[in-house]
Protein backbone atom coordinates (compact mmCIF):
# COMPACT_ATOMS: atom_id res chain seq x y z
CA UNK A 1 0.00 0.00 0.00
CA UNK A 2 0.59 3.47 -0.91
CA UNK A 3 0.87 6.24 1.84
CA UNK A 4 0.22 9.83 1.54
CA UNK A 5 2.68 12.08 3.11
CA UNK A 6 2.20 15.57 1.00
CA UNK A 7 -1.65 16.33 1.23
CA UNK A 8 -2.17 19.23 3.21
CA UNK A 9 -5.29 18.27 5.81
CA UNK A 10 -7.27 21.38 7.47
CA UNK A 11 -7.00 20.66 10.96
CA UNK A 12 -9.29 24.27 11.70
CA UNK A 13 -12.17 23.37 13.75
CA UNK A 14 -10.84 20.21 15.03
CA UNK A 15 -9.54 21.98 18.59
CA UNK A 16 -5.99 21.49 17.53
CA UNK A 17 -3.64 22.76 19.76
CA UNK A 18 -0.76 23.41 17.18
CA UNK A 19 -2.62 25.38 15.04
CA UNK A 20 -5.36 27.18 17.17
CA UNK A 21 -2.39 28.67 19.14
CA UNK A 22 -2.20 30.84 16.08
CA UNK A 23 -6.15 30.81 14.79
CA UNK A 24 -6.24 34.17 13.69
CA UNK A 25 -2.38 34.38 12.68
CA UNK A 26 -0.57 34.12 9.66
CA UNK A 27 1.51 31.90 11.46
CA UNK A 28 2.78 28.15 10.37
CA UNK A 29 3.02 26.03 13.68
CA UNK A 30 5.92 23.89 13.92
CA UNK A 31 6.36 23.55 17.76
CA UNK A 32 3.89 21.11 19.67
CA UNK A 33 5.11 17.50 18.91
CA UNK A 34 1.89 16.36 16.68
CA UNK A 35 2.45 15.40 12.95
CA UNK A 36 0.83 17.22 9.72
CA UNK A 37 -0.29 12.80 8.53
CA UNK A 38 -3.17 11.75 8.73
CA UNK A 39 -2.47 8.34 10.85
CA UNK A 40 -2.56 4.74 9.22
CA UNK A 41 -5.41 3.61 7.39
CA UNK A 42 -5.11 0.32 8.98
CA UNK A 43 -5.42 2.39 12.60
CA UNK A 44 -8.20 4.06 11.07
CA UNK A 45 -10.05 1.11 10.27
CA UNK A 46 -9.45 -0.60 13.69
CA UNK A 47 -10.90 2.27 14.83
CA UNK A 48 -13.83 2.32 12.59
CA UNK A 49 -14.17 -0.84 13.58
CA UNK A 50 -14.67 -0.47 17.17
CA UNK A 51 -17.04 2.99 16.45
CA UNK A 52 -19.15 -0.01 14.70
CA UNK A 53 -19.38 -2.08 17.73
CA UNK A 54 -21.46 0.85 19.24
CA UNK A 55 -21.08 0.30 22.86
CA UNK A 56 -18.38 2.69 24.85
CA UNK A 57 -18.56 0.94 27.83
CA UNK A 58 -15.72 1.23 30.96
CA UNK A 59 -12.75 -0.48 29.66
CA UNK A 60 -10.49 -1.77 31.85
CA UNK A 61 -6.83 -3.65 30.20
CA UNK A 62 -7.93 -6.58 28.71
CA UNK A 63 -6.02 -9.92 27.09
CA UNK A 64 -5.45 -8.59 23.43
CA UNK A 65 -4.12 -5.03 24.44
CA UNK A 66 -1.38 -6.45 27.19
CA UNK A 67 -0.68 -8.81 24.81
CA UNK A 68 -0.26 -7.20 21.70
CA UNK A 69 2.09 -4.93 23.42
CA UNK A 70 4.12 -8.06 25.19
CA UNK A 71 4.53 -9.14 21.66
CA UNK A 72 5.64 -5.76 20.62
CA UNK A 73 8.51 -5.34 23.38
CA UNK A 74 9.66 -9.04 22.98
CA UNK A 75 9.76 -8.61 18.72
CA UNK A 76 11.12 -4.84 18.16
CA UNK A 77 13.27 -4.07 21.51
CA UNK A 78 14.11 -7.60 22.68
CA UNK A 79 11.86 -6.37 26.36
CA UNK A 80 10.18 -9.69 27.70
CA UNK A 81 8.11 -8.82 30.35
CA UNK A 82 4.57 -9.93 32.15
CA UNK A 83 1.09 -8.82 32.13
CA UNK A 84 1.52 -7.83 35.50
CA UNK A 85 4.07 -4.82 34.85
CA UNK A 86 1.65 -3.28 33.07
CA UNK A 87 0.47 0.14 34.30
CA UNK A 88 -2.33 2.53 31.60
CA UNK A 89 -2.41 5.95 31.53
CA UNK A 90 -3.76 8.84 29.41
CA UNK A 91 -0.30 9.94 29.02
CA UNK A 92 3.11 10.14 29.54
CA UNK A 93 3.05 13.87 30.97
CA UNK A 94 1.11 12.27 33.43
CA UNK A 95 3.28 9.03 34.10
CA UNK A 96 6.01 11.71 34.78
CA UNK A 97 3.76 13.58 37.42
CA UNK A 98 3.10 10.28 38.92
CA UNK A 99 6.60 9.09 38.93
CA UNK A 100 7.32 12.75 40.81
CA UNK A 101 4.40 11.94 43.13
CA UNK A 102 5.68 7.82 44.10
CA UNK A 103 9.05 9.54 45.50
CA UNK A 104 9.42 10.65 48.97
CA UNK A 105 8.08 14.51 49.59
CA UNK A 106 10.89 16.01 50.90
CA UNK A 107 13.30 14.51 47.87
CA UNK A 108 15.27 15.83 44.86
CA UNK A 109 14.61 14.30 41.35
CA UNK A 110 17.14 14.72 39.13
CA UNK A 111 16.76 15.63 35.12
CA UNK A 112 19.32 16.54 32.33
CA UNK A 113 18.74 19.49 30.09
CA UNK A 114 17.76 20.59 27.81
CA UNK A 115 14.16 18.46 27.95
CA UNK A 116 11.10 18.07 26.95
CA UNK A 117 9.68 20.38 29.23
CA UNK A 118 6.59 18.57 31.06
CA UNK A 119 9.80 16.66 32.89
CA UNK A 120 10.91 19.69 34.50
CA UNK A 121 7.25 20.73 35.24
CA UNK A 122 6.68 17.49 36.65
CA UNK A 123 9.48 17.72 39.11
CA UNK A 124 8.22 20.96 40.34
CA UNK A 125 4.33 20.63 40.23
CA UNK A 126 4.69 18.20 42.32
CA UNK A 127 6.73 20.06 44.54
CA UNK A 128 9.87 17.96 44.80
CA UNK A 129 12.97 19.76 44.00
CA UNK A 130 14.19 20.04 40.72
CA UNK A 131 18.49 19.48 40.05
CA UNK A 132 19.11 19.84 36.64
CA UNK A 133 21.84 18.60 34.97
CA UNK A 134 22.95 20.39 31.50
CA UNK A 135 23.78 18.13 29.13
CA UNK A 136 27.32 18.98 27.06
CA UNK A 137 28.30 18.88 23.29
CA UNK A 138 31.29 16.43 22.41
CA UNK A 139 32.87 16.10 18.98
CA UNK A 140 29.26 17.39 17.81
CA UNK A 141 26.85 15.53 19.69
CA UNK A 142 24.98 16.39 22.94
CA UNK A 143 25.95 14.19 25.34
CA UNK A 144 25.19 13.55 29.08
CA UNK A 145 27.46 15.40 31.47
CA UNK A 146 28.15 12.33 34.22
CA UNK A 147 30.81 14.66 35.81
CA UNK A 148 27.98 17.30 36.53
CA UNK A 149 25.63 15.01 37.26
CA UNK A 150 27.58 13.63 39.84
CA UNK A 151 28.22 16.75 41.86
CA UNK A 152 24.90 18.00 41.30
CA UNK A 153 23.19 14.61 42.93
CA UNK A 154 22.44 15.02 46.95
CA UNK A 155 21.84 12.42 49.10
CA UNK A 156 18.04 13.34 48.96
CA UNK A 157 17.79 13.09 45.28
CA UNK A 158 15.57 10.31 44.58
CA UNK A 159 15.05 9.84 41.14
CA UNK A 160 16.10 10.50 37.85
CA UNK A 161 14.15 11.35 34.50
CA UNK A 162 15.27 9.98 31.55
CA UNK A 163 14.79 10.69 27.75
CA UNK A 164 16.01 7.98 25.29
CA UNK A 165 15.79 9.02 21.81
CA UNK A 166 16.33 12.56 23.64
CA UNK A 167 13.46 15.18 22.95
CA UNK A 168 14.72 17.93 22.04
CA UNK A 169 18.51 16.76 21.35
CA UNK A 170 17.02 13.77 19.14
CA UNK A 171 20.12 11.33 20.54
CA UNK A 172 19.61 7.96 20.87
CA UNK A 173 21.99 7.40 23.40
CA UNK A 174 24.29 4.03 23.27
CA UNK A 175 24.83 1.34 25.14
CA UNK A 176 27.32 2.34 27.46
CA UNK A 177 25.73 6.05 28.11
CA UNK A 178 22.76 4.21 28.93
CA UNK A 179 25.10 1.91 31.33
CA UNK A 180 26.37 5.13 32.75
CA UNK A 181 23.31 6.32 33.41
CA UNK A 182 21.89 2.89 35.29
CA UNK A 183 25.66 2.90 37.11
CA UNK A 184 24.70 6.05 38.41
CA UNK A 185 21.01 5.58 39.81
CA UNK A 186 22.65 2.28 41.21
CA UNK A 187 25.43 4.24 42.60
CA UNK A 188 22.87 6.73 44.74
CA UNK A 189 20.15 4.67 44.99
CA UNK A 190 17.82 6.43 42.33
CA UNK A 191 14.60 5.17 40.46
CA UNK A 192 15.49 5.20 36.78
CA UNK A 193 12.09 6.73 34.90
CA UNK A 194 13.31 5.97 31.96
CA UNK A 195 10.57 7.66 28.39
CA UNK A 196 11.00 6.10 25.64
CA UNK A 197 8.05 7.52 23.73
CA UNK A 198 10.10 8.10 21.18
CA UNK A 199 12.02 4.58 20.00
CA UNK A 200 10.17 3.77 17.14
CA UNK A 201 11.15 7.10 15.45
CA UNK A 202 14.92 6.34 14.79
CA UNK A 203 16.40 8.08 11.38
CA UNK A 204 19.62 6.52 11.35
CA UNK A 205 21.28 3.18 11.72
CA UNK A 206 21.52 2.94 14.82
CA UNK A 207 19.56 0.46 17.29
CA UNK A 208 17.22 1.97 20.32
CA UNK A 209 18.48 -0.20 23.26
CA UNK A 210 15.50 -0.23 25.94
CA UNK A 211 17.14 1.02 29.33
CA UNK A 212 15.33 -2.44 30.67
CA UNK A 213 17.41 -4.57 28.24
CA UNK A 214 20.29 -2.94 28.95
CA UNK A 215 20.66 -3.19 31.98
CA UNK A 216 18.60 -6.42 33.48
CA UNK A 217 20.14 -5.88 37.07
CA UNK A 218 18.24 -2.06 37.21
CA UNK A 219 15.18 -4.24 37.08
CA UNK A 220 13.72 -3.56 40.48
CA UNK A 221 14.18 0.28 40.02
CA UNK A 222 13.09 1.41 36.82
CA UNK A 223 9.97 2.37 35.62
CA UNK A 224 9.84 2.72 31.41
CA UNK A 225 7.00 4.79 29.53
CA UNK A 226 6.36 4.07 26.17
CA UNK A 227 3.04 4.62 23.87
CA UNK A 228 2.11 4.41 19.93
CA UNK A 229 1.32 8.17 20.18
CA UNK A 230 4.54 10.10 18.37
CA UNK A 231 5.11 6.96 16.08
CA UNK A 232 1.57 6.76 14.79
CA UNK A 233 0.75 10.21 15.05
CA UNK A 234 -2.37 9.68 17.63
CA UNK A 235 -1.90 11.70 20.77
CA UNK A 236 -5.31 12.63 20.81
CA UNK A 237 -6.43 9.28 21.51
CA UNK A 238 -4.39 9.61 25.33
CA UNK A 239 -3.49 6.65 25.81
CA UNK A 240 -0.03 5.18 27.16
CA UNK A 241 1.74 2.28 29.19
CA UNK A 242 3.76 2.39 31.73
CA UNK A 243 6.25 -1.12 32.74
CA UNK A 244 7.04 -1.27 36.57
CA UNK A 245 8.61 -4.56 36.81
CA UNK A 246 9.00 -4.47 40.59
CA UNK A 247 6.22 -4.99 42.51
CA UNK A 248 6.79 -2.55 45.10
CA UNK A 249 7.62 0.13 42.98
CA UNK A 250 4.77 -0.65 40.77
CA UNK A 251 2.26 -0.19 44.05
CA UNK A 252 3.80 2.97 45.09
CA UNK A 253 3.18 4.30 41.61
CA UNK A 254 -0.55 3.11 41.21
CA UNK A 255 -1.21 4.52 44.82
CA UNK A 256 0.18 8.12 43.43
CA UNK A 257 -2.96 8.32 41.49
CA UNK A 258 -5.32 5.83 42.88
CA UNK A 259 -9.23 7.69 42.30
CA UNK A 260 -7.60 10.72 40.06
CA UNK A 261 -7.47 8.28 36.92
CA UNK A 262 -9.36 5.60 36.11
CA UNK A 263 -10.34 3.34 33.44
CA UNK A 264 -8.47 4.55 29.85
CA UNK A 265 -10.61 5.48 26.63
CA UNK A 266 -11.57 2.53 24.97
CA UNK A 267 -10.15 3.95 21.25
CA UNK A 268 -6.85 4.36 23.24
CA UNK A 269 -6.78 0.20 23.65
CA UNK A 270 -8.13 0.27 19.68
CA UNK A 271 -5.53 1.91 18.44
CA UNK A 272 -2.40 0.66 20.36
CA UNK A 273 -3.49 -2.71 19.56
CA UNK A 274 -3.56 -1.72 15.85
CA UNK A 275 -0.43 0.22 15.78
CA UNK A 276 1.40 -2.65 16.63
CA UNK A 277 -0.67 -5.34 14.93
CA UNK A 278 -0.79 -3.41 11.61
CA UNK A 279 1.23 -0.11 11.74
CA UNK A 280 4.63 -1.04 10.59
CA UNK A 281 4.22 -1.05 7.04
CA UNK A 282 2.87 2.73 7.69
CA UNK A 283 5.98 3.29 10.39
CA UNK A 284 8.26 1.69 7.67
CA UNK A 285 7.07 4.65 4.69
CA UNK A 286 7.23 7.57 7.71
CA UNK A 287 10.98 6.96 8.19
CA UNK A 288 12.12 8.50 5.47
CA UNK A 289 9.96 11.22 4.77
CA UNK A 290 11.11 12.20 7.98
CA UNK A 291 14.34 11.51 7.09
CA UNK A 292 14.13 13.74 3.75
CA UNK A 293 12.62 16.29 5.78
CA UNK A 294 15.62 16.49 8.72
CA UNK A 295 17.61 16.30 5.72
CA UNK A 296 16.26 19.47 3.54
CA UNK A 297 15.92 21.51 6.81
CA UNK A 298 19.69 20.88 8.01
CA UNK A 299 20.86 21.79 4.66
CA UNK A 300 18.71 25.00 4.04
CA UNK A 301 19.88 26.04 7.88
CA UNK A 302 23.06 25.40 7.04
CA UNK A 303 23.11 26.98 3.54
CA UNK A 304 20.69 29.99 4.56
CA UNK A 305 20.90 30.83 8.07
CA UNK A 306 24.52 29.99 9.31
CA UNK A 307 24.18 31.75 12.57
CA UNK A 308 21.73 29.20 13.60
CA UNK A 309 23.41 25.79 15.15
CA UNK A 310 22.08 22.39 14.11
CA UNK A 311 23.07 19.09 15.08
CA UNK A 312 21.84 15.67 13.13
CA UNK A 313 19.02 14.48 14.75
CA UNK A 314 19.02 10.57 14.74
CA UNK A 315 15.82 10.25 15.86
CA UNK A 316 12.70 12.11 16.31
CA UNK A 317 10.95 14.65 14.16
CA UNK A 318 11.78 17.42 16.47
CA UNK A 319 15.16 19.77 15.55
CA UNK A 320 17.04 21.66 18.27
CA UNK A 321 18.61 24.65 17.29
CA UNK A 322 20.78 27.52 19.14
CA UNK A 323 19.94 30.91 17.61
CA UNK A 324 21.68 32.75 20.25
CA UNK A 325 24.12 34.20 17.62
CA UNK A 326 21.33 36.21 15.92
CA UNK A 327 20.65 39.61 16.80
CA UNK A 328 17.69 39.08 18.30
CA UNK A 329 16.41 39.61 22.78
CA UNK A 330 13.87 36.92 21.45
CA UNK A 331 13.77 33.99 18.97
CA UNK A 332 10.62 32.81 19.29
CA UNK A 333 8.45 36.31 19.05
CA UNK A 334 10.80 36.92 16.03
CA UNK A 335 10.01 34.18 14.05
CA UNK A 336 7.08 34.50 15.02
CA UNK A 337 6.43 37.77 14.05
CA UNK A 338 7.73 36.40 10.67
CA UNK A 339 5.01 33.73 10.16
CA UNK A 340 6.99 30.68 11.65
CA UNK A 341 5.76 29.46 15.40
CA UNK A 342 8.56 27.40 17.27
CA UNK A 343 9.51 25.46 20.94
CA UNK A 344 10.77 27.89 22.90
CA UNK A 345 14.29 26.77 24.47
CA UNK A 346 13.39 28.69 27.84
CA UNK A 347 11.12 26.04 28.53
CA UNK A 348 13.36 23.38 27.95
CA UNK A 349 16.28 24.98 30.03
CA UNK A 350 18.11 26.42 27.75
CA UNK A 351 17.44 29.89 26.88
CA UNK A 352 18.10 31.60 23.33
CA UNK A 353 17.32 27.83 21.65
CA UNK A 354 14.78 27.00 19.45
CA UNK A 355 13.29 23.47 18.39
CA UNK A 356 11.66 22.98 15.18
CA UNK A 357 9.21 20.26 14.63
CA UNK A 358 9.44 18.88 11.06
CA UNK A 359 6.80 16.11 10.91
CA UNK A 360 4.75 17.85 7.91
CA UNK A 361 4.43 18.34 4.06
CA UNK A 362 7.48 18.99 2.84
CA UNK A 363 5.69 22.12 1.21
CA UNK A 364 5.02 23.09 4.60
CA UNK A 365 8.10 22.68 5.65
CA UNK A 366 10.14 24.65 2.88
CA UNK A 367 7.42 27.39 2.79
CA UNK A 368 8.42 27.57 6.81
CA UNK A 369 11.77 27.49 6.15
CA UNK A 370 11.19 30.52 3.36
CA UNK A 371 9.98 32.21 6.20
CA UNK A 372 12.78 31.83 8.16
CA UNK A 373 15.33 32.95 5.91
CA UNK A 374 13.10 36.06 4.78
CA UNK A 375 13.29 36.77 8.49
CA UNK A 376 17.15 36.77 8.83
CA UNK A 377 18.16 38.44 5.81
CA UNK A 378 15.52 41.29 7.25
CA UNK A 379 17.40 42.00 10.21
C1 LIG B 1 9.71 12.74 25.46
C2 LIG B 1 8.23 12.93 25.50
N1 LIG B 1 7.53 12.41 26.51
C3 LIG B 1 6.20 12.55 26.58
C4 LIG B 1 5.50 13.26 25.61
C5 LIG B 1 4.03 13.45 25.74
O1 LIG B 1 3.40 12.29 25.95
P1 LIG B 1 1.82 12.25 26.20
O2 LIG B 1 1.17 12.91 25.03
O3 LIG B 1 1.56 10.78 26.27
O4 LIG B 1 1.55 12.96 27.47
C6 LIG B 1 6.20 13.82 24.55
C7 LIG B 1 5.48 14.61 23.55
O5 LIG B 1 6.07 15.31 22.75
C8 LIG B 1 7.60 13.64 24.48
O6 LIG B 1 8.31 14.14 23.48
Amino acid sequence: MSYDFESRVDRQGTGSLKWDKYKDREVLPFWVADMEFVSAPEIREALHKRVDHGIFGYTTPFEEAQDEIIAYLKRVHGYEIEADWLVFLPGLVQGLHIACMSVAENSSVMTPTPIYPPFRRSISNTGRKRIEAPMHVVDGEWRLDLEKMEELVEPDTSMFLFCNPANPVGRVFRADEIQAVVDFCERHDLILCSDEIHCDLVLDEVPHICTAVQAPEAADRLITMMAVSKTYNVPGLAFCYVVIPDEGLRGRFKHAFRGLVTEMNCFGYAGTISAYRDGEPWRQALIPVLRRNRDILYTFIREHIPPVKMWSNEATYLAWMDARELPVDDPVAFFESHGVGLSDGRDFGFPGFVRFNFGCTEAMLREGLDRMKKAVESL
